[in-house]
């Protein structure tokens, strides 16, 4: 077979990633991508072994393809052990002090309007009228940020995660982008430290483990991880479901049917399609795999969205089965920096599509094909302008 030419910045790609993956997965399983500059992992095995292994598969430059300036060595995804274990249990147990069952309520009163807010447009977003909608508000009460400035915040989060084509990676609208949420959230810290309140930034300002505590750049970095995860991933992995309900409308039906399913169907959605698709380490040494050698320096990109689809660990894994309980997928990662929200994302999700659905059982598509973002580590599509009731 011929070289597949597997290019992450190619609108193919973020369009449907599955048939390149589904080809580098048999003929080229450790694959260098010339256009991108790094291998890309495809199987179960390699990819999950890669994450378990940071002393091989290193975060310190940052887990993102195209690293955003001034975000490694100071927060969660862009640094290794022990320092990432002193950050996590740091913010760990900021997260532990927001009880999650009190969420629930919260969750579905923001859906609740947004929903009644999109329903009066006739055809909507569901993006921009709902997914994120209901994300930023929660994360925003959550952190304690002011509703006022979520709408921007969110339009900054989405433009860190876009890729320029053109520019085959980072940007100046990205780093600018990202520039400002830190400098948002930098003031807002300062505001907690001259009087503490009752939320998720205060308690990482605050947070102590036998004396030590999150230094300002820590505090303001994760928070801005909190952000960007919490307002993106979020909102993106709740538009991939949405998806996926429309497009197999029998397993929609059986949700409707049984609410007993709809967190199997949640589950089943991280590992068919998940948002979060692919992510950075680089190599700590030279690594034989597969007849190719990785060396000491080089970027991998880890295709957790692709080992999801290996049929060496799932059964018909291109098959949206919601009963299929996929156990050990990678939707939230695996290892030392399995995703910290992974709780919360499946509770918002899982409460926020019960309102949406309750309302609205039957849904389409008013556009014929969706375009998508442009991004080397997230698939999401940028809009899904959606109408009540069948077509
Ligand atoms: C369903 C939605 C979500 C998906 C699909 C998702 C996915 C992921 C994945 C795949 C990783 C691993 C990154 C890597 O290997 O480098 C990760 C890490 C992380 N996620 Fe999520 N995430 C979601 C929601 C959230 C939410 C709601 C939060 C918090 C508000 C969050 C916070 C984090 C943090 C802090 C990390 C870094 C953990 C570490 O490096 O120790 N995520 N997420």
């Amino acid at each position: 077979m011929s070289d597949p030419v597997f290019d992450l910045y190619s609108t193919g790609i973020d369009a449907d990633p599955f048939p390149s993956y589904a080809a580098l997965r048999e003929h080229h399983p450790c694959y260098w991508s010339d256009a991108n500059g790094l291998w890309i992992l495809s199987r179960f095995e390699d990819v999950n072994a890669a994450a378990q292994d940071w002393r091989t598969f290193s975060s310190t430059s940052g887990n993102l393809i195209d690293e955003l300036p001034g975000r490694t060595g100071a927060t969660l995804g862009t640094t290794d052990p022990p320092r990432h274990d002193r950050l996590r249990a740091l913010a760990a147990a900021a997260f532990a002090r927001k009880n999650m069952a009190a969420l629930i309520e919260p969750t579905r009163a923001v859906a609740t309007s947004a929903l009644a807010q999109a329903r009066e447009k006739g055809t909507f977003d569901f993006i921009t009228d709902f997914s994120s909608k209901v994300t930023v508000g929660l994360l925003f009460q959550i952190m304690g940020l002011p509703e006022s400035d979520a709408a921007e915040i969110r339009r900054k989060v989405v433009l860190s995660i876009s890729t320029d084509k053109e520019k085959r990676g980072r940007n100046e609208e990205q780093i600018a982008a990202f520039r400002d949420i830190s400098q948002f959230i930098t003031d807002e810290v300062e505001k907690r430290r001259v009087a503490p309140r009752d939320d998720l930034v205060t308690a990482l300002a605050t947070s102590e483990i036998d004396g030590d505590r999150l230094s300002d750049r820590e505090v303001v970095l994760t928070s801005a991880t909190f952000v960007m995860a919490g307002v993106e991933s979020l909102s993106s992995f709740m538009s991939m479901f949405a998806l996926n309900l429309h497009n197999y409308p029998d397993a929609r039906r059986r949700v409707l049917a049984d609410w007993n399913l709809l967190p199997l169907a949640i589950e089943e959605s991280l590992r068919f399609n998940t948002s979060a698709q692919r992510f950075k380490r680089v190599a700590t040494k030279n690594v034989e795999l597969h007849g190719q050698t990785i060396k000491e320096g080089d970027r991998v990109a880890l295709a957790y969205g692709s080992a999801n689809r290996d049929w060496r660990k799932f059964r018909n894994p291109d098959v949206y089965d919601i009963e299929r309980r996929p156990q050990g997928h990678l939707g939230f990662g695996a290892g030392s920096h399995f995703c910290l929200g992974s709780n919360l994302g499946r509770l918002v999700t899982q409460e926020a599509m019960r309102v949406f659905l309750e309302a609205i059982p039957e849904y389409h598509l008013a556009v014929e094909t969706l375009t998508w973002t442009p991004s080397s580590n997230f698939r999401a599509p940028v809009a899904i302008p959606m109408g009540i009731g069948r077509a």
